[in-house]
């Protein structure tokens, strides 16, 4: 079964609007000569106050090759939760992708897999996706935790959630010890891990489900890295921190994965 795969930049608390505008434009310029068809699905995630600036950029140019998300959202409609948006709220800004449990929303802001839970449900009930994040520390990995610890993320994320929903989502496999670090995890264990999380899926719904859902491996992923992991078997693409802060970066690993027969 053929995956479309994704290369997703988070560009985390970085730009200022006048940046992200034209961090967007850089890469939709570069992207000019790039038949659409033969892309990945190429998405960046800026800040809550680029969203709307960033949304207009991509309009504008009209390619229809680069699309938005979110970095984190909240899972309640509306009401007094100071400080929060709701999906509504982002999908109004043009977001079509919204990225949760990330590990740094885990570590400093409390995130947990309920409330990525709920996150999930709320993005699927307004017609987005969640790009739900898991991943092991260095701790767990040398204890030899890892699959337990990232089964029970998955598991406990995807609840309640119906076969249908779940094929649309996307889930990141973005080791801890490797976001930031420059030490990207072993092409060949991260497609094991990613394998793994699709064995999840296919236990806890079927084989059509698992073999729809995309898998992306985050963590240190450089135009250099890029063609290693997509030739695995089951990385479906990649979620981008550092390397996206830069359109010639950036648009080098969108092309890596084009180069891997997208
Ligand atoms: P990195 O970040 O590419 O800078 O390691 C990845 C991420 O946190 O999504």
């Amino acid at each position: 079964m053929s995956r479309r795969p994704v290369i997703a930049g988070n560009w985390k608390m970085h730009n200022l609007q006048k940046e992200a505008i034209e961090l967007t434009n850089g890469i939709m310029q570069e992207l000019k000569s790039e038949e659409k068809s033969t892309l990945p699905e190429v998405i960046v995630a800026p800040t809550f106050t680029s969203l709307y600036v960033v949304n207009k950029a991509i309009n504008d140019c009209g390619c229809g090759k680069v699309k938005l998300a979110a970095q984190n959202c909240y899972f309640e409609t509306k009401g007094a939760f100071t400080g929060e948006c709701s999906v509504e709220m982002l999908k109004d800004t043009g977001c079509e992708y919204i990225i949760i449990g990330h590990s740094e929303r885990r570590e400093y802001f409390g995130e947990t897999d309920e409330m990525v839970n709920k996150k999930a449900k709320a993005i699927l009930l307004n017609g987005l996706i969640p790009i739900i994040c898991c991943g092991e520390s260095l701790e767990q990995r040398e204890a030899g935790v890892t699959d337990y610890h990232i089964s029970s993320q998955i598991t406990k994320a995807l609840r309640d959630l119906t076969s249908e929903e779940v094929s649309k989502s996307i889930i990141a496999y973005e080791p801890i010890w490797a976001i930031g670090t420059g030490k990207t995890c072993d092409s060949v264990e991260a497609n094991r891990v990613i394998a793994m999380i699709r064995n999840v899926v296919r236990k806890l719904y079927d084989t059509t489900t698992a073999d729809s859902i995309r898998i992306l491996y985050g963590g240190s992923v450089k135009p250099g890295t890029i063609k290693e992991q997509m030739a695995q078997s089951d990385i479906d693409g990649a979620l981008v921190g550092g390397a996206s802060l830069t359109a010639d970066s950036f648009v080098q690993i969108v092309k890596g994965a084009v180069a891997c027969g997208v």
